[in-house]
């Protein structure tokens, strides 16, 4: 083990893995270790039962005048206030989505509705697709100007310089990501919303990848937008939209005529997914009892507002706010993130000093361990003489989940020209993840590659 590891965290992973009854599972023997989490993290038990809870005893549409539909109103404004306080934000700010693409191109249809040509958009080289395309076409629908901010190939970091010479006069909004899906590259976000805001245009963050990883904070990041999904930072296939509440009353969604004009349900089309939103607030709740444990906070039952019949939120979170504008759920999943990441970090270097002494082998973006706040503990590589599918398919078969391709963040794999011939091996460390998992899979690298 190199030197440079810190020492063991505070979570206690043990603990932790039991909450996840799917981390259990083997293939042909062999422990399964889920290295996927960027494609999709695991749920633990709270989140499974808050589901089926919900489908057992509550199961309705909203807006009835009868028991399980009042329910069903009262468990997703909880969900609301629980996602307002993952994201330090108010209740109606939250709108919730089949997932994060849908919710992009809802809004930027929204948006586009006000642009007419001259105006100008800018997106990035670095970011999913999913936070580029709903923008390239309605830009092409509304004949405006897009313009590219580029990144620097050594690290897969975005050119600052390079983004803020594309914002001018002009710019109507500026796309970016807080994290990269691919060479886990952590942007200057707060940075980029200020240069947004200095020429009065707006700023749509992607926090899909990030989340997992970094606590989010939009009243300190002071963006216009943040888009998240909650099957990335354990909890079910949903995603979410945060929007300044000016914003979400200014601008007009498509939708259809029944539907209130109340925010943020004008923003959410049809019936949603009622079980997999009392899944987001056990989601939350997850977090935040991490954080309770570690800080040893009172730990409140999570449906104690709801059963004393209090949804106004104040500004920050919820009722309990205070003068802080910090809630104790939101201290708690401060809390949370902050072991979170101490213990990615320890992964990180251990995963990042174990891929370098494999020969040949090419690691993607930061390397760098003195940069490593700039990036999330997710690894992009290429070994010469197999092709990033092989590597993925001969770690499935030992138990090791991890991906290969583009994973949609298509026009980095094809600017850095790895597009044609398979992408990236991507291997993906979240905070159930363990020493010995990156061990194990090192140690499976290197019987692969014939070490
Ligand atoms: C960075 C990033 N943005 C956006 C998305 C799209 O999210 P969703 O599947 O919720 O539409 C993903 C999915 O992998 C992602 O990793």
């Amino acid at each position: 083990m190199p030197t440079t590891v810190p020492a063991p965290t505070a979570l206690d992973l043990t603990s932790i893995r039991a909450q996840f009854p799917s981390l259990a599972q083997t293939v042909d023997g062999h422990p399964a270790a889920f290295l996927d989490g960027p494609g999709g993290t695991q749920v633990p038990q709270r989140v499974i039962d808050a589901i089926s809870n919900y489908l057992r005893h509550d199961n309705a549409n909203t807006g009835g005048a009868y028991a399980t539909s009042r329910r069903t109103d009262a468990m997703i404004a909880e969900a609301r206030g629980a996602m307002a306080d993952f994201l330090h934000c108010v209740a109606d700010e939250v709108a919730f989505g089949p997932n994060m693409t849908t919710l992009t191109y809802a809004m930027s249809r929204a948006i586009g509705r006000e642009l007419k040509p001259g105006d100008e958009i800018v997106v990035t080289r670095l970011d999913h697709d999913a936070n580029v395309s709903p923008w390239l076409q309605m830009a092409q629908d509304r004949g405006i100007t897009v313009r590219w901010a580029e990144i620097h190939d050594q690290d897969c970091t975005l050119d600052m310089a390079d983004l803020a010479s594309k914002i001018n006069p002009n710019t109507k909004l500026v796309a970016a990501g807080y994290a990269s899906n691919a060479v886990g590259t952590i942007n200057p976000v707060k940075e980029i919303v200020a240069l947004a805001h200095k020429v009065g245009a707006l700023a749509y963050i992607d926090a899909v990848h990030y989340s997992p990883h970094g606590l989010i904070d939009v009243a300190a990041l002071d963006c216009d937008f943040l888009a998240c999904s909650t099957y990335k930072f354990f909890g079910p296939h949903m995603g979410v939209l945060f929007g300044k509440r000016e914003h979400l009353k200014r601008f007009r969604p498509y939708k259809v005529r029944p539907n209130t004009n109340a925010i943020p349900n004008c923003w959410e089309w049809g019936t949603l997914n009622h079980e997999c939103i009392a899944g987001i607030a056990a989601c939350v709740e997850y977090f935040a009892n991490l954080g309770r444990e570690l800080t040893k906070m009172r730990v409140p039952h999570p449906f104690d507002r709801l059963r004393a019949g209090s949804s106004v939120l104040s500004k920050g979170g919820n009722d309990a706010a205070g003068t802080s504008g910090v809630t104790e759920r939101r201290a708690a999943i401060e809390a949370a993130y902050e072991a979170i990441h101490e213990h990615e970090r320890a992964l990180l270097e251990r995963m990042m000093s174990g891929l370098n002494k494999i020969p040949g082998l090419k690691i993607y973006g930061i390397t760098d361990p003195a940069r490593f706040h700039e990036r999330c503990a997710t690894l992009a590589i290429r070994i010469p003489g197999h092709t990033p599918l092989e590597l993925a398919t001969q770690l499935g078969e030992r138990g090791f989940f991890t991906w290969d391709g583009n994973y949609y963040a298509l026009n980095l794999t094809e600017h850095l020209d790895v597009e044609k011939s398979g992408g990236f091996l991507r291997i993906g460390l979240v905070h159930y993840n363990t020493t010995e998992e990156v061990d194990r899979l090192l140690a499976a690298m290197r019987e692969i590659v014939g070490e």
